[in-house]
């Protein structure tokens, strides 16, 4: 794993904007596997903006996002899709048909999780995933404790992730309790993945994927086993661990 410093959280989502950037001018059809959260929406804030200026086109990129809530569907305001339509899809030319999320209100979540897999090995999977980290080691919303063979499934939030996304809704009881999520083995199968972490609320997580062991009570740390992971962590989350550049 490669972890590049950046001084600040500006500085990580420039670092990170201007890596998928290139991958995109690089190859102009390249699938990308999409997060949510507070960590990348620096990010997609200076894909926007230099989608505006510089005008990088994604009329022939494809996109996977890691997750969606159970139960809200597409136009609901703390859904994901409209996380994604709000942070990046609305300011940026990528058809409506290349986007997918998992759908939370699907009648047959589990047919859904299985028709997610499909859709993502007929794009001709993953070139490139876009990862934050939950301060539990979770990454997407595999909890500790997923078995790293997960495809896309359904999963019962933890008490922590709930808590530390009660910020984005009105109510803490109004975070849903499941989820639909790619799995483990569907993140590890990208061909690459970049890792971001910012903040001095991550550093223990951050710690604990550099030094530990592979093992499913941290998910992150299957991290370790796949040949091309980036981390982009801001000096905050890092604070005194070194660095490899
Ligand atoms: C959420 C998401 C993850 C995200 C993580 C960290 O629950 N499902 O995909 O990476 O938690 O979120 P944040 O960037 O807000 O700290």
């Amino acid at each position: 794993m490669r972890v590049i410093e950046a001084e600040d959280y500006q500085e990580l989502s420039n670092l990170a904007a201007d890596y998928f950037i290139n991958k995109i001018k690089e190859n102009p059809e390249i699938t990308l596997g999409l997060a949510t959260g507070g960590t990348p929406k620096g990010t997609y804030k200076k894909m926007v903006e230099d989608h505006a200026k510089h005008g990088t086109s994604y009329r022939r990129v494809t996109t996977f996002n890691l997750d969606e809530y159970v139960g809200l569907g597409s136009d609901h305001p703390n859904s994901y899709h409209q996380f994604m339509e709000t942070h990046l899809f609305k300011d940026i030319d990528l058809p409506s048909t290349q986007k997918h999320l998992p759908n939370g209100i699907a009648l047959d979540i589990n047919k859904e999780c299985i028709e997610y897999e499909q859709a993502i090995e007929r794009s001709g999977g993953i070139d490139v995933q876009l990862l934050g980290l939950g301060s539990n080691g979770h990454i997407g919303f595999n909890e500790p404790g997923t078995a790293f063979e997960t495809r896309t499934h359904v999963v019962e939030l933890a008490p922590s992730t709930r808590q530390a996304n009660a910020r984005f809704f009105n109510h803490a009881d109004e975070v849903p309790q499941r989820a639909i999520t790619m799995g483990i083995s569907t993140i590890m199968q990208s061909k690459e993945i970049v890792l971001l972490v910012s903040g001095e609320s991550k550093h223990h997580a951050l710690k604990e994927l550099l030094i530990r062991q592979s093992d499913e009570g941290f998910p992150a740390s299957v991290l370790t086993k796949h040949p091309h992971v980036t981390i982009i962590a801001d000096r905050s989350a890092l604070s005194g661990i070194p660095v490899n550049g």
